[in-house]
């Protein structure tokens, strides 16, 4: 860990529950590799390094590399000290680690060599097409926050898992919102 500020309470919960899931979310993206084809293939096939999980996990869910072209990972990688508007930085050397694993599994369909506006997923055309339902204010509610927050919808999610199977309604949904969601 080099993350300079204090890490917060939930932040500690989290890291806790990590390290107890650690061992069964290891293989999580062989498995989702493995079993889903298509949309599923983002979700990569080789296991994730060990600061991969520890490190990126700590704030929001490991992401698959599969959902982002290389470019966009290399420059996340390289600005990891001014990251959202926090600071991320890594030693070199898991910097390096991390950063080869997303290359290897980045996301290499030809469309994928758009540029992604503020290198996120959630800016990616696939991304919106596939919310393209969910009503705007959906993300703002309280129970999501944001919607680089998968987990609030995507049960799964920390294991690579965002089929309908691991979907869930977030709460305090107007009805409006639920019937858009349902769409
Ligand atoms: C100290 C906390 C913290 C750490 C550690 C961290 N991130 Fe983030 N990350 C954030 C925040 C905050 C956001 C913005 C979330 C939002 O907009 O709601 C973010 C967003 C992202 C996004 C864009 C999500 C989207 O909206 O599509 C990616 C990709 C990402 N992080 C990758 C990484 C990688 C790779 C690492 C490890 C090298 C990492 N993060 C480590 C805090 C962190
Ligand atoms: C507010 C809830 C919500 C959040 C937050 C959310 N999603 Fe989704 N996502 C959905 C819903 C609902 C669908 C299904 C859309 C449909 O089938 O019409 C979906 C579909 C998907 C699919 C397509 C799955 C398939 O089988 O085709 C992927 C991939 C996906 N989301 C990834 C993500 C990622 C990655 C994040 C976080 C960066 C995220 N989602 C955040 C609600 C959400």
């Amino acid at each position: 860990m080099k993350h300079t500020h204090a890490p917060s309470t939930t932040r500690l919960a989290r890291l806790t529950r990590l390290a107890l899931s650690l061992s069964c979310s290891l293989p999580w993206m062989l498995a989702s590799g493995a079993s889903h084809a298509g949309e599923h293939e983002r979700a990569g096939r080789v296991p994730p390094p060990m600061p991969y999980v520890q490190e990126c996990a700590a704030c929001h869910v490991a992401y698959p590399p599969g959902m982002l072209p290389a470019t966009s990972w290399t420059r996340l990688m390289n600005g990891l000290g001014q990251h959202f508007g926090t600071d991320a930085s890594l030693d070199e050397k898991d910097v390096r680690l991390i950063h080869q694993w997303l290359m290897a599994n980045a996301d290499t369909r030809s469309r994928a060599s758009a540029p992604v506006p503020q290198d996120r997923i959630t800016r990616t055309a696939w991304f919106e097409r596939k919310h393209r339902h969910i009503e705007p204010g959906t993300w703002r509610l309280p129970s999501v926050r944001s919607a680089s927050n998968c987990m609030a919808c995507h049960t799964g999610a920390d294991r690579g898992q965002f089929g309908e199977h691991d979907l869930r309604m977030p709460q305090g949904l107007s009805a409006r919102q639920r019937a858009a969601w349902d769409d």
